[in-house]
């Protein structure tokens, strides 16, 4: 038998959790052809996997790149930490539809330039993805803040039942054209003044096409065990999947919550649908004027529209700088963005380490100075915590990086080192992969990253992109078509 690629002797992390074994891995086309002792194979391209570990391509089901797949389209944030699929319309806001002609508000202004092209469909944001592939596959949620954006005048109350019926016309049509699933942002304006009702009516839609409700919550401090009954009621009354995006207590006085947020997880679990999934950082990244810097330990501004020079610095410091308290250098820099060190190292452990946690970056790419997660989230839990902490195994790790999420938003034949998968694949190092991207410094690429392929062609090598772009959209539906 001949393959395009061969890998010989890797360690292979079949994604489901089993223990690895040495072997072969052939693949032919886009798919993996074989698994196991190849010895009979030969190849066009033999890859001598000595001393490295090769995974199925790593999921990142929370990420902000929609517009990033048309302005960077070889998104090297991704491909560099060996993400191959990304899942797009986190936290409310999607690039699609969009509709209405309005200014964007913050924050989906923060994920979609107002200049960036209007899809009035998400048919149509699929087609110019289909058309001008990026390097990695793509799924899009569909935002309840969007929707509301194409449907509502006045952001500042619940939507009537006229608006409510436009917004499950146009969810209705996404998912019909493949959008994968549903988010909400009740944490932000946009959204806020969403009724729980309004939030179960939309999601109704969910049901006939079985697709996910996807939320960042509401609260995700004081009230977050609230904002978690919220959620699970809206998943019972809408009869749907719900998935907790970027589980996390933040603020100080909600440190050691986590203890009480995964039991009540777990109770909710035995009897719905619910899933969750978060970021391996104390630090989390979301607008400056959440009030959030008060329960912060310490604020980097990342963006400010009027203060651009400021973009990189502690809040502290700009404070001193202009001889003003930290609320008042926070009005003047809005609108701006910020990451706030939040959390504690406790409740990231407890919640990475929970055995139903998937692994996400919540990435927004944009800007001069992101969150270092865009560019180390795997690497820092396959480096940081499972080689220098401990709290998992690498079998488990890669479990959660690529069968979980494929699993939990039914992207099939993609998560998986077996026959007939397709050949996303990441070729890594366990003893030197390590996150480079620091707070300081955040846009560097990983350590320990050797090859990375996306449907059988490679797409970061030798510690660059390589320009091949041969991603692809997916959809819940997509059929593992046997070869
Ligand atoms: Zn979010
Ligand atoms: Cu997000």
């Amino acid at each position: 038998m001949r393959a395009d690629i061969l890998f010989r002797g890797a360690r292979i992390i079949d994604g489901t959790g089993s223990a690895s074994f040495t072997g072969d891995v052939a693949v032919i086309d886009d798919r993996i052809a074989a698994v196991g002792q190849l010895g009979d194979w030969t190849a066009n391209k033999v890859e001598d996997c000595t001393g490295l570990a090769l995974a199925p391509g790593f999921i990142d089901p929370h990420v902000h790149h929609d517009e990033a797949m048309l302005t960077d389209p070889l998104l090297a944030c991704m491909t560099s930490q060996g993400v191959t699929t990304v899942i797009n319309g986190n936290c409310g806001f999607s690039i699609a539809p969009l509709t209405t002609a309005r200014d964007l508000p913050p924050p989906i202004s923060a994920i979609v330039s107002n200049d960036a092209p209007r899809f009035a469909s998400y048919a149509d944001y699929k087609a110019r993805l289909d058309a001008e592939p990026t390097a990695v596959n793509a799924a899009c949620l569909i935002g309840h803040g969007t929707l509301r954006l194409n449907a509502m005048d006045d952001l500042t109350r619940a939507a009537d039942a006229t608006e409510t019926a436009a917004m499950c016309r146009q969810l209705d049509q996404a998912l019909t054209e493949g959008g994968i699933g549903l988010s909400t942002g009740t944490f932000y304006p946009p959204a806020r003044a969403a009724t729980t009702q309004e939030l179960i009516d939309v999601s109704s839609v969910l049901k006939s096409h079985g697709k996910l409700y996807v939320t960042h919550m509401r609260d995700e401090g004081d009230g977050v065990i609230a904002a978690l009954y919220e959620t699970f009621a809206v998943g019972r009354d809408a009869c749907c999947g719900v998935h907790v995006s970027h589980h996390k207590c933040a603020g100080l006085a909600n440190h050691g919550l986590s203890e009480t947020t995964l039991k009540i997880i777990d109770d909710a679990m035995a009897k719905q649908d619910v899933g969750l999934d978060t970021t391996p950082y104390t630090a989390s990244a979301t607008m400056l004027n959440s009030g959030r810097h008060k329960q912060a330990t310490r604020v980097i501004v990342t963006e400010s529209e009027p203060h651009p020079e400021q973009a990189g610095r502690d809040l502290s410091a700009i404070a001193a700088d202009w001889g003003v308290d930290l609320d008042t250098a926070v009005e003047r820099l809005l609108p701006a963005l910020g990451i706030f060190f939040i959390m504690d190292e406790g409740d990231v452990r407890r919640i990475l380490g929970y055995e139903h946690t998937i692994v996400c970056s919540d990435g927004i790419s944009k800007g001069s100075h992101p969150h270092p997660r865009v560019w180390g989230t795997f690497p820092r839990v396959l480096g940081h915590y499972v080689r220098d902490v401990g709290l998992m195994t690498l079998e488990t790790a890669v479990r959660r990086m690529t069968s979980m999420p494929a699993d939990r938003f039914g992207l099939k034949g993609r998560g998986r080192i077996t026959k007939d998968a397709f050949a996303d694949l990441v070729l890594f190092d366990p003893e030197t992969i390590a996150d480079a991207a620091t707070f300081e410094n955040p846009i560097q690429p990983a350590k320990g990253i050797a090859r990375v392929y996306v449907n059988g062609r490679a797409v970061w090598a030798d510690g660059q992109s390589t320009g091949t772009r041969p991603g692809r959209t997916v959809t819940k539906e997509q059929p593992v078509q046997v070869v």
